[in-house]
């Protein structure tokens, strides 16, 4: 139907919207993706420009995916039927995805984007804050003790499908499929990284002091 593609549409909008681009751009002249890893996430964001900056990009990052997994709320929630609950959240999960996919390819930024991992912790975030909650702890546990975001993405990615599949109780099957669906993208939009952890070249990110190396 015609709300059904609008929302849809809407969702990829939101995803695209490219917060580090725009931010880097507007109050610092900069694009990010021209320095540090070339990502147009926080985490180069908080590299390039500072933690201040990090810290918006990361927010607003987080409220895209949040607030598009939670688009047929804010919208209408009697259009989708949530009778039938299970449906509503293959749909809130559907729309997650959609705007993670705007993050990665924003329409607004010549569909070079970021790697995901904020907008996808706004969609668990959406779904289910034990679970979100849980990857939040493993993300901080790794960066702290690690200093490697990516390594920290990677396996709060991982936390989520196996929270749901061993902590959690949920009615509806798909989540964890979909919690495994964004282990693989994660590990995906991570290649890179991932090359990088393996022959110990990843940079390192402190988030109290000044970067000695
Ligand atoms: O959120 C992306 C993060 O996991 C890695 O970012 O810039 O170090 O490639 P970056």
């Amino acid at each position: 139907s015609l709300y059904l593609s609008g929302i849809v549409i809407l969702a990829y909008l939101f995803g695209s919207i490219p917060t580090a681009v725009w931010f880097g751009q507007a109050f610092y002249g900069v694009d990010v993706r021209e320095y540090g890893s070339g990502n147009a996430g926080a985490t180069n964001t908080f590299r390039v420009l500072g933690g201040k900056a990090g810290s918006v990009v990361m927010f607003v990052d987080i409220l895209k995916g949040w607030t598009a997994t939670n688009l047929p709320y804010l919208l209408d929630s009697s259009v989708i039927g949530n009778d039938n609950a299970s449906t509503f959240v293959n749909f809130q999960l559907a729309l997650g995805v959609i705007a993670v996919i705007g993050h990665l390819f924003p329409i607004f930024a010549g569909f070079r984007g970021g790697k995901g991992v904020a907008t996808l912790f706004g969609m668990v975030l959406a779904i289910h804050l034990y679970a979100a909650l849980m990857c939040v702890s493993v993300f901080i546990v790794i960066l702290l003790l690690t200093h490697y975001v990516s390594l920290g993405s990677i396996m709060a990615g991982f936390t989520f499908p196996f929270s749901i599949a061993f902590i959690f109780k949920t009615s509806v099957p798909s989540i964890l499929l979909y919690g495994i669906a964004i282990c693989a993208l994660i590990l995906v939009t991570h290649q890179k990284n991932i090359e990088r952890l393996l022959k110990g070249h990843e940079s390192k990110i402190y988030l109290f002091r000044k970067k000695s190396s």
